[in-house]
């Protein structure tokens, strides 16, 4: 198949590299400030969706990778686009969309990612593949390795929820739980990953996988037939999700297929929100790394991201901004969107919905406005943590009807 043009440029220093100049990051930079993001050589002939394909698949076109490679054991991508009538009545705007990406094969919007890294190793000839993760992007990259010959390596913080580390094991990957946070498992995998010549599937080092995750607003767009709603929520960790949102919406720009970029609204946890605070110091965007990380939404609780400068810059050039919200918040917001929405999400998943929430109360939004909540993970993931907000309990009862 064609090789698609595409080239890799530093978010730092703007220099440019060929694809089979750089793996990872850019040399001059390092890992953190130098983190690459894809740049396509548009042409008018780039026809943006393939409506014949399936998952994201139909968007290989603007991807940087070779459709062939892709692995065909499960469908990613896809995902239901639902359209709250009551929550937009509630909070007073014309539509409140809601992206199950919990959907997706391993119940997390991670495996769009994944599969681009799978792809990505065949491509470059690896049959091991390494990632550190606060837990889906490693039971998703374990799901989506399953099945293709290629061996998933996994370093997650111990405290990773029970079910995702399940998941890393049924799906048959080697799992290596650390004694320490996610920032130290990261540190620690990079090390054995490089000493044992795998390929890196670690957020921001490697400048493939923001490309799979922009698949979800090129999925939007599809599905709203380009009408695109004014407003997306969505979480941050490490901070590549929120990125890809920005990323996937001006490569539509570029092609000339919109001319407004959504608001997209990062969301982090009040106890964990060193990207926040970088942006809102402003410019030059210098992180301060938060030793402890204080929120029981696991998948977000990053004290040091790898993605800040990408997030905060994207932010700033097309409008972007960033809220918090509490864990009671988040936990709150888990028991709403289910029982009004019957959208089960993770917390981290919940926490755009919280965010949405906060900023409507402060009457941030036009009666015109449409809204996207992108639900990153399914609530089955985690059913320890919405526990603690429950405020029901179950009725035991005998058996025996009492006469
Ligand atoms: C469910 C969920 N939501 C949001 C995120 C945040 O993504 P990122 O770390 O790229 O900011 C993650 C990352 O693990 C996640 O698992
Ligand atoms: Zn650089």
């Amino acid at each position: 198949m064609k090789q698609k043009q595409y080239h890799l440029k530093c978010v730092n220093c703007s220099t440019e590299y060929s694809p089979d100049e750089v793996l990872y990051t850019c040399p001059k930079c390092g890992n953190r400030k130098g983190t690459l993001e894809v740049v396509y050589d548009f042409t008018s002939q780039t026809n943006w969706v393939n409506e014949k394909k399936t998952g994201i698949a139909k968007f290989s076109s603007i991807l940087p990778i070779q459709e062939d490679l892709l692995p065909t054991t499960v469908t990613v991508g896809d995902t239901p686009l639902y359209s709250s009538a009551r929550l937009a009545q509630e909070h007073q705007v014309k539509e409140v969309f809601i992206k199950d990406d919990g959907k997706n094969p391993t119940a997390s919007f991670k495996d769009r990612a994944s599969i681009i890294a799978v792809a990505k190793a065949r491509e470059l000839g690896y049959s091991d593949i390494y990632a550190a993760s606060t837990g889906n992007a490693a039971s998703s990259l374990s799901g989506i390795c399953a099945g293709t010959g290629i061996q998933a390596h996994i370093f997650v913080p111990e405290t990773a929820p029970e079910a995702k580390i399940a998941q890393m094991l049924i799906y048959g990957a080697q799992v290596f739980a650390v004694k320490g946070t996610y920032d130290q498992a990261f540190d620690l995998s990079l090390k054995t990953g490089e000493k044992n010549g795998w390929y890196c599937r670690n957020s921001a080092i490697n400048p493939y996988l923001l490309e799979g995750k922009k698949t979800c607003s090129l999925e939007i767009a599809y599905q709203t037939n380009l009408n695109l709603p004014d407003w997306i929520f969505v979480s941050v960790g490490d901070g590549t999700v929120y990125s890809s949102f920005l990323k996937g919406f001006s490569d539509l720009k570029h092609l000339g297929l919109i001319d407004k970029i959504p608001r997209v609204i990062g969301v982090q946890a009040t106890g964990c929100d060193p990207i926040l605070q970088t942006f809102k110091r402003g410019k030059p965007f210098v992180i301060e790394d938060m030793e402890k990380t204080e929120t029981d939404a696991d998948s977000i609780a990053v004290g040091k991201p790898r993605d800040y400068l990408k997030a905060c810059q994207y932010a700033e050039q097309m409008n972007g901004d960033f809220v918090s919200v509490t864990d009671q918040e988040i936990g709150e917001a888990i028991m709403e969107l289910a029982r009004k929405t019957g959208v089960f999400s993770e917390p981290a998943a919940a926490a755009s919905f919280a965010g949405f929430k906060k900023m409507s109360k402060s009457k941030v939004f036009n009666p015109q406005d449409k809204i996207a909540l992108i639900i990153t993970g399914n609530g089955l993931k985690d059913i320890k943590t919405p526990k603690k907000y429950l405020k029901e309990k179950v009725a035991f009862i005998s058996p025996y009807i009492n006469s």
